[in-house]
């Protein structure tokens, strides 16, 4: 059961100056988001994402196409009813976004006086949500005294307030280290489990879809280009925007320079081999030259880990007769690409 369904959806805004053609921010997205998933949208800067983020919760209006959220027409709603939808839906930023005057505690009251929480019930729901996230001791201290991953805790607490079935994170961790995104994932991850809330993470790192998303949407200048389980498209990306992520946690074929320096440096036949967990094991590929009688030696590459599943590409040089190195390319087939320096 989809809890988030879009359907052609486009923004376009209009052009910045007299004459300009309009300008397209998200262009004819169709995407369904199952109840209980973490789903993961990716893309460079100016892909649409936080376009496509102000559309489902209603902040924005789409220019044309449909958005649904739990099965009810979002598109056309009056303000009213969209007030309803939008509380269904938490949000958190980049920046935190949190009353610097308030304390901890007063800015996750906040969300509960807006929707009219009656009063007697704020000290225990409060309470509760600052143990979930594991910051019960900074009660009365105010943000610039909480370090980025605690104020980003906040963030989520004060979201999850009004106890929505859907939270939009938009580059929650973008600001953050590595280690301390690694904590505020794993609090999102439980956010999913425990409270079974569906969530739509937003971001340009792959690090962060990679250990977190169930599955993802790649987009480029508007448009998702490709979708599926995380790991089926990371493993075996089709599209040039989708390669450059993988490639930014595991090295794919070497190419310019670095070819050129293997190619130096090593005899042999240079073949890249992609294997994963599922397609190619790495063993076999060995296995398999050892058969033709072949010599081989990694040069470069790197195996990575998506979901517990491993993938990744091996750049071998191959050494042997001819014949059976042709021979042994060709039983590779799909898998193993022969690399020529130009
Ligand atoms: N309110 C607006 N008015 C005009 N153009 C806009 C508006 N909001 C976004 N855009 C344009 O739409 C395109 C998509 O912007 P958006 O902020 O959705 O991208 P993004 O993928 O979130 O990028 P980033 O990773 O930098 O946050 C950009 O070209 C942007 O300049
Ligand atoms: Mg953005």
């Amino acid at each position: 059961m989809p809890v988030i369904t879009l359907t052609d959806v486009v923004k376009t805004y209009p052009p910045r100056e007299k004459g300009a053609p309009p300008l397209t921010a998200v262009d004819g997205v169709s995407l369904t988001i199952a109840d209980g998933e973490i789903f993961g949208i990716i893309g460079y800067s100016g892909a649409g994402k936080s376009t496509l983020v102000r559309l489902i919760n209603a902040l924005e209006l789409t220019t044309s196409g449909r958005i649904e959220i739990d099965g009810e027409p979002v598109t056309g709603l009056p303000e009213r009813e969209l007030r309803r939808v939008r509380a269904g839906i938490g949000m958190v930023f980049q920046q935190f976004n949190l009353f610097a005057s308030k304390t901890v505690w007063g800015n996750v009251e906040f969300p509960l006086r807006a929707a009219g929480v009656p009063k007697s019930e704020h000290q225990a729901r409060i309470s509760e949500l600052l143990h979930f996230v594991g910051l019960a001791d900074k009660a009365h201290v105010r943000p610039d005294q909480l370090s980025g991953g605690q104020k980003q805790r906040v963030g989520i607490a004060r979201a999850l307030a009004t106890s929505p079935r859907i939270l939009l994170a938009d580059e929650a961790t973008s600001a953050l280290d590595p280690e301390t995104t690694q904590e505020v994932l794993g609090l999102l991850r439980r956010v999913n489990a425990e409270l079974g809330i569906t969530i739509v993470v937003i971001t340009h790192e792959m690090d962060v879809i990679k250990s977190i998303a169930d599955r993802v949407a790649v987009m480029d200048a508007g448009r998702v280009v490709e979708t599926g389980p995380t790991f089926e498209v990371f493993s075996a990306p089709r599209e040039a925007s989708t390669r450059r992520f993988v490639s930014t946690v595991v090295s794919g074929a070497p190419v310019g320079d670095d070819l050129a320096a293997l190619r130096r440096r090593h005899d042999g036949t240079l073949v890249t081999v992609r294997v994963s967990e599922g397609g190619v094991d790495q063993r076999d590929v060995f296995a398999l030259l050892g058969r033709h009688g072949l010599s081989f030696e990694i040069v470069y590459g790197g195996i990575d880990e998506i979901q517990g599943r491993t993938f990744g590409t091996l750049t071998l040089a191959v050494t042997g007769p001819d014949g059976s190195v042709r021979a042994a390319i060709a039983e590779l087939g799909d898998s193993a690409t022969e690399l020529e320096v130009v």
